[in-house]
Protein backbone atom coordinates (compact mmCIF):
# COMPACT_ATOMS: atom_id res chain seq x y z
CA UNK A 1 0.00 0.00 0.00
CA UNK A 2 2.39 2.53 0.99
CA UNK A 3 4.76 1.79 -2.66
CA UNK A 4 1.58 1.53 -4.18
CA UNK A 5 0.25 5.22 -3.38
CA UNK A 6 3.90 6.95 -3.49
CA UNK A 7 4.04 5.37 -7.04
CA UNK A 8 0.82 7.02 -8.11
CA UNK A 9 1.74 10.58 -6.66
CA UNK A 10 4.21 10.36 -9.41
CA UNK A 11 2.54 8.87 -12.22
CA UNK A 12 -0.39 11.65 -11.77
CA UNK A 13 2.36 14.28 -12.20
CA UNK A 14 3.66 12.18 -15.36
CA UNK A 15 0.79 11.86 -17.01
CA UNK A 16 -0.64 15.36 -16.58
CA UNK A 17 2.56 16.39 -17.82
CA UNK A 18 2.55 14.51 -20.96
CA UNK A 19 -1.06 13.64 -21.81
CA UNK A 20 -4.18 15.78 -22.61
CA UNK A 21 -6.11 14.88 -19.34
CA UNK A 22 -8.03 17.83 -19.36
CA UNK A 23 -11.87 17.60 -18.59
CA UNK A 24 -14.35 17.02 -21.65
CA UNK A 25 -16.53 20.59 -20.07
CA UNK A 26 -15.58 23.67 -21.00
CA UNK A 27 -15.40 26.66 -19.04
CA UNK A 28 -15.92 28.99 -22.43
CA UNK A 29 -13.81 31.70 -20.81
CA UNK A 30 -13.61 32.92 -24.32
CA UNK A 31 -17.65 33.90 -24.06
CA UNK A 32 -16.61 36.49 -21.07
CA UNK A 33 -15.58 39.58 -22.12
CA UNK A 34 -15.15 42.83 -19.89
CA UNK A 35 -16.02 45.99 -21.27
CA UNK A 36 -13.55 48.13 -22.00
CA UNK A 37 -13.61 51.88 -19.83
CA UNK A 38 -11.90 54.18 -22.30
CA UNK A 39 -11.77 56.65 -19.50
CA UNK A 40 -11.46 54.34 -16.15
CA UNK A 41 -11.01 57.75 -13.57
CA UNK A 42 -9.35 55.30 -11.28
CA UNK A 43 -5.88 55.23 -10.31
CA UNK A 44 -3.72 51.73 -11.31
CA UNK A 45 -2.17 51.85 -7.99
CA UNK A 46 -5.39 52.68 -6.12
CA UNK A 47 -6.84 49.34 -7.29
CA UNK A 48 -7.06 47.10 -4.39
CA UNK A 49 -7.03 43.33 -5.57
CA UNK A 50 -6.91 41.67 -1.63
CA UNK A 51 -10.04 40.06 -0.82
CA UNK A 52 -10.41 38.08 2.51
CA UNK A 53 -11.03 34.42 2.40
CA UNK A 54 -11.82 32.27 5.42
CA UNK A 55 -10.63 35.14 7.70
CA UNK A 56 -7.07 35.68 5.95
CA UNK A 57 -6.64 38.29 3.79
CA UNK A 58 -5.05 36.93 0.22
CA UNK A 59 -3.30 39.76 -1.68
CA UNK A 60 -4.86 38.62 -4.72
CA UNK A 61 -8.32 36.15 -4.89
CA UNK A 62 -5.96 33.18 -6.27
CA UNK A 63 -6.00 29.72 -5.17
CA UNK A 64 -3.89 27.48 -6.46
CA UNK A 65 -5.38 24.17 -5.58
CA UNK A 66 -4.46 20.86 -3.89
CA UNK A 67 -1.43 19.03 -6.55
CA UNK A 68 1.11 17.04 -5.13
CA UNK A 69 3.27 15.69 -2.61
CA UNK A 70 4.23 12.13 -1.38
CA UNK A 71 6.95 11.62 -3.78
CA UNK A 72 10.23 12.80 -3.72
CA UNK A 73 11.00 13.90 -7.17
CA UNK A 74 7.27 16.12 -7.09
CA UNK A 75 9.63 17.64 -3.95
CA UNK A 76 10.52 20.57 -6.22
CA UNK A 77 6.78 21.75 -7.37
CA UNK A 78 5.68 21.92 -3.94
CA UNK A 79 8.72 24.28 -2.71
CA UNK A 80 8.32 26.43 -6.08
CA UNK A 81 4.38 26.35 -5.41
CA UNK A 82 5.04 27.66 -2.00
CA UNK A 83 7.60 30.30 -3.21
CA UNK A 84 4.75 31.91 -5.55
CA UNK A 85 2.49 31.95 -2.80
CA UNK A 86 4.71 33.44 -0.42
CA UNK A 87 5.68 36.09 -2.64
CA UNK A 88 2.04 37.15 -4.18
CA UNK A 89 0.16 36.49 -1.04
CA UNK A 90 -2.06 33.33 -2.12
CA UNK A 91 -4.08 30.73 -0.79
CA UNK A 92 -2.44 27.24 -1.72
CA UNK A 93 -3.23 23.51 -1.56
CA UNK A 94 -0.73 20.37 -0.91
CA UNK A 95 -2.09 16.85 -2.34
CA UNK A 96 -3.55 14.55 -0.59
CA UNK A 97 -1.59 13.42 2.26
CA UNK A 98 -2.18 10.10 2.49
CA UNK A 99 1.03 8.75 0.99
CA UNK A 100 2.54 10.44 4.21
CA UNK A 101 0.05 9.71 6.67
CA UNK A 102 0.33 5.66 5.64
CA UNK A 103 4.21 6.27 5.54
CA UNK A 104 5.69 9.25 7.28
CA UNK A 105 8.79 9.32 5.45
CA UNK A 106 7.13 11.46 3.07
CA UNK A 107 6.26 14.02 5.17
CA UNK A 108 8.96 16.37 4.37
CA UNK A 109 7.50 16.34 0.92
CA UNK A 110 4.47 18.62 1.72
CA UNK A 111 6.41 20.12 4.63
CA UNK A 112 8.42 21.95 2.08
CA UNK A 113 5.50 24.26 1.53
CA UNK A 114 5.27 25.45 4.97
CA UNK A 115 9.01 25.82 5.25
CA UNK A 116 8.57 28.19 1.99
CA UNK A 117 5.79 29.70 2.50
CA UNK A 118 5.43 30.90 6.39
CA UNK A 119 2.56 33.16 5.99
CA UNK A 120 0.59 31.55 2.85
CA UNK A 121 -3.05 30.50 3.47
CA UNK A 122 -1.86 26.66 3.37
CA UNK A 123 -4.55 23.40 2.90
CA UNK A 124 -3.88 20.47 3.60
CA UNK A 125 -5.62 17.27 1.54
CA UNK A 126 -7.18 14.51 2.11
CA UNK A 127 -9.33 12.23 0.76
CA UNK A 128 -13.32 11.38 1.60
CA UNK A 129 -13.31 7.59 1.01
CA UNK A 130 -10.83 7.92 3.42
CA UNK A 131 -12.65 8.54 5.96
CA UNK A 132 -14.84 5.37 5.35
CA UNK A 133 -14.07 1.30 5.71
CA UNK A 134 -12.33 0.56 2.50
CA UNK A 135 -12.27 -2.95 0.92
CA UNK A 136 -8.67 -2.88 1.33
CA UNK A 137 -7.77 -0.49 4.04
CA UNK A 138 -9.61 0.74 7.58
CA UNK A 139 -11.03 4.44 7.55
CA UNK A 140 -8.78 7.18 8.98
CA UNK A 141 -9.17 8.10 12.41
CA UNK A 142 -9.36 11.58 13.49
CA UNK A 143 -5.99 11.77 14.73
CA UNK A 144 -4.25 11.01 11.60
CA UNK A 145 -6.68 13.94 9.93
CA UNK A 146 -4.93 15.72 12.94
CA UNK A 147 -1.43 14.78 11.81
CA UNK A 148 -2.12 15.93 8.23
CA UNK A 149 -3.03 19.07 9.44
CA UNK A 150 -0.16 19.25 11.58
CA UNK A 151 2.17 18.21 9.12
CA UNK A 152 1.99 21.64 7.37
CA UNK A 153 0.62 23.80 9.93
CA UNK A 154 -2.24 24.36 7.89
CA UNK A 155 -5.08 27.30 7.90
CA UNK A 156 -7.88 24.74 6.57
CA UNK A 157 -8.42 21.52 5.49
CA UNK A 158 -9.54 20.71 1.97
CA UNK A 159 -11.48 17.04 1.62
CA UNK A 160 -11.50 15.98 -2.05
CA UNK A 161 -14.32 14.16 -3.09
CA UNK A 162 -12.84 12.05 -6.12
CA UNK A 163 -14.88 9.04 -6.49
CA UNK A 164 -15.09 9.51 -9.77
CA UNK A 165 -11.55 8.86 -10.14
CA UNK A 166 -11.56 6.08 -7.51
CA UNK A 167 -13.82 4.68 -10.08
CA UNK A 168 -11.12 4.87 -12.91
CA UNK A 169 -7.99 3.93 -10.79
CA UNK A 170 -6.62 0.80 -11.67
CA UNK A 171 -6.18 0.49 -7.49
CA UNK A 172 -9.58 2.41 -6.57
CA UNK A 173 -11.41 2.91 -3.65
CA UNK A 174 -15.03 1.87 -4.59
CA UNK A 175 -17.22 2.41 -1.28
CA UNK A 176 -18.85 5.97 -0.92
CA UNK A 177 -22.14 5.08 1.40
CA UNK A 178 -21.85 6.73 4.23
CA UNK A 179 -19.20 9.49 2.99
CA UNK A 180 -21.65 12.03 3.96
CA UNK A 181 -22.68 11.27 7.10
CA UNK A 182 -18.36 11.08 7.88
CA UNK A 183 -17.61 14.74 6.55
CA UNK A 184 -20.59 16.33 8.90
CA UNK A 185 -19.00 14.41 11.81
CA UNK A 186 -15.43 15.41 10.64
CA UNK A 187 -16.53 19.08 10.24
CA UNK A 188 -18.10 19.44 13.69
CA UNK A 189 -14.98 17.30 14.61
CA UNK A 190 -11.85 19.88 13.35
CA UNK A 191 -10.95 22.99 14.30
CA UNK A 192 -10.28 24.40 10.89
CA UNK A 193 -12.46 25.45 8.14
CA UNK A 194 -13.28 22.54 6.34
CA UNK A 195 -12.95 22.94 2.49
CA UNK A 196 -15.18 20.39 0.04
CA UNK A 197 -13.36 19.57 -3.30
CA UNK A 198 -13.67 17.45 -6.13
CA UNK A 199 -10.85 16.39 -8.92
CA UNK A 200 -11.67 17.38 -12.01
CA UNK A 201 -15.39 17.11 -12.42
CA UNK A 202 -16.77 19.64 -10.53
CA UNK A 203 -19.91 20.07 -8.22
CA UNK A 204 -23.70 20.54 -8.49
CA UNK A 205 -25.65 22.42 -7.32
CA UNK A 206 -27.48 19.82 -5.41
CA UNK A 207 -24.53 17.95 -4.00
CA UNK A 208 -23.47 21.84 -2.67
CA UNK A 209 -26.25 22.20 -0.54
CA UNK A 210 -25.93 18.61 0.61
CA UNK A 211 -22.21 19.87 1.68
CA UNK A 212 -23.34 23.16 3.17
CA UNK A 213 -25.67 20.78 5.16
CA UNK A 214 -22.49 18.75 6.05
CA UNK A 215 -21.09 21.56 7.70
CA UNK A 216 -18.12 22.89 5.12
CA UNK A 217 -16.88 26.48 4.94
CA UNK A 218 -16.42 26.53 1.19
CA UNK A 219 -16.45 24.48 -1.98
CA UNK A 220 -13.85 24.75 -4.24
CA UNK A 221 -15.96 24.32 -7.70
CA UNK A 222 -13.04 23.89 -9.99
CA UNK A 223 -13.53 21.36 -12.77
CA UNK A 224 -14.71 22.46 -15.97
CA UNK A 225 -11.91 23.29 -18.38
CA UNK A 226 -8.48 22.36 -16.19
CA UNK A 227 -7.25 18.70 -15.59
CA UNK A 228 -9.31 15.47 -15.29
CA UNK A 229 -8.44 13.22 -12.43
CA UNK A 230 -10.34 10.60 -13.64
CA UNK A 231 -8.99 11.04 -16.92
CA UNK A 232 -5.41 10.67 -15.58
CA UNK A 233 -6.53 7.61 -13.71
CA UNK A 234 -7.99 6.45 -17.11
CA UNK A 235 -4.56 7.34 -19.03
CA UNK A 236 -3.13 5.09 -16.16
CA UNK A 237 -5.65 1.92 -16.44
CA UNK A 238 -5.08 2.10 -19.79
CA UNK A 239 -1.27 2.23 -19.59
CA UNK A 240 -1.82 -1.22 -17.98
CA UNK A 241 -3.76 -2.91 -20.59
CA UNK A 242 -6.83 -2.06 -18.65
C1 LIG B 1 -1.03 16.33 -11.30
C2 LIG B 1 -2.27 16.60 -10.50
C3 LIG B 1 -2.39 16.05 -9.25
C4 LIG B 1 -3.52 16.29 -8.46
N1 LIG B 1 -3.58 15.76 -7.20
C5 LIG B 1 -4.62 16.06 -6.40
C6 LIG B 1 -4.66 15.59 -5.06
O1 LIG B 1 -3.75 14.89 -4.58
N2 LIG B 1 -5.73 15.92 -4.28
C7 LIG B 1 -6.76 16.68 -4.78
O2 LIG B 1 -7.69 16.99 -4.03
N3 LIG B 1 -6.76 17.14 -6.06
C8 LIG B 1 -5.72 16.85 -6.86
N4 LIG B 1 -5.70 17.32 -8.16
C9 LIG B 1 -6.91 18.00 -8.70
C10 LIG B 1 -6.83 19.51 -8.61
O3 LIG B 1 -6.75 19.97 -7.28
C11 LIG B 1 -8.10 20.14 -9.23
O4 LIG B 1 -9.23 19.78 -8.47
C12 LIG B 1 -8.34 19.70 -10.67
O5 LIG B 1 -7.14 19.81 -11.41
C13 LIG B 1 -9.45 20.58 -11.31
O6 LIG B 1 -9.10 21.94 -11.22
P1 LIG B 1 -8.62 22.77 -12.52
O7 LIG B 1 -9.84 22.92 -13.35
O8 LIG B 1 -8.08 24.04 -11.96
O9 LIG B 1 -7.53 21.95 -13.20
C14 LIG B 1 -4.57 17.11 -8.97
C15 LIG B 1 -4.44 17.69 -10.23
C16 LIG B 1 -3.32 17.44 -11.00
C17 LIG B 1 -3.21 18.10 -12.35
Amino acid sequence: MTDEVRQRKIEHVNVALGQDVSAPQRASWSDIQFVHQALPEVDLDAIDTSVNFLDHTLRYPIFVSSLTGGHPDVMNINRNLARAAEQYGLAIGVGSQRAAIVNPDLAPTYAVMREHAPHAFLIANIGAPQFIPQARHVAFTLEQVQCAIDMIGANALAVHMNNLQEAAQPEGDRRAVGAAAALKALTAQVKLPVIAKETGAGVSREQAFLLRSCGVSAIDVGGAGGSSMAAMEAERSRSRGD
